[in-house]
């Protein structure tokens, strides 16, 4: 059990394509997903993918299941625990919303996601996971899963004078610069 350190934009680890899980109930992947934990509570962050930390396999964690002081308009998020994740869109429907990635300190971005999508996949047991999500939700899941095909939010940014750093974006968020 670690906090681990969060690897940062510019690290080519981040760009891969992670592998999937294959075995349940290890040693290893538990060890993984305490890490993750502690390491996400650590950074106060509302997510996680193993890449971040330098782990090339399909596990992301999102959700406190508490309203985050850095999104207080949102609703909370049920904590999660997400393995070799699909998503489908249920419509096309995009729109823009702010993000941040504790794999790039100190800025936000405007970024495009689907409104709607269904996503599933299995916990830590290996029990399947089977859920829709809207809005604020779906924007969380679909940044964590980017993790997992190499994919930063930036990278997905269309308009870029909507990109810039949070202290000067959103001074009132100063101490939590991070995501
Ligand atoms: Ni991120």
């Amino acid at each position: 059990m670690a906090i681990r350190k969060i690897l940062k934009m510019g690290d080519p680890r981040l760009l891969r394509v992670a592998k999937k899980v294959e075995s349940f109930q290890t040693q290893k992947l538990l060890s993984l997903i305490v890490d993750m934990t502690e390491t996400m509570h650590h950074a106060q962050g509302v997510g996680l993918a193993a890449p971040q930390i330098g782990e090339n396999l399909q596990v992301v964690m999102f959700g406190t299941g508490e309203a985050n002081p850095r999104y207080p308009d949102e609703a909370p998020v049920a904590k999660t625990i997400l393995i070799n994740p699909v998503i489908v869109p249920l419509s096309q429907d995009t729109e823009e919303g702010w993000e941040g990635c504790l794999s790039v300190p100190g800025l936000r971005g405007r970024v495009p996601r689907w409104k709607s999508i269904q996503y599933s996949g299995v916990n830590e047991l290996g029990e399947p996971v089977d859920r829709e999500a809207h809005g604020f939700h779906a924007r969380m899941v679909q940044h964590e899963c980017d993790h997992l095909w190499g994919i930063l939010y930036p990278m997905r940014i269309k308009d870029f004078t909507q990109f810039g750093y949070t202290e000067v974006l959103f001074p009132e968020l100063s101490d939590a610069s991070d995501d």
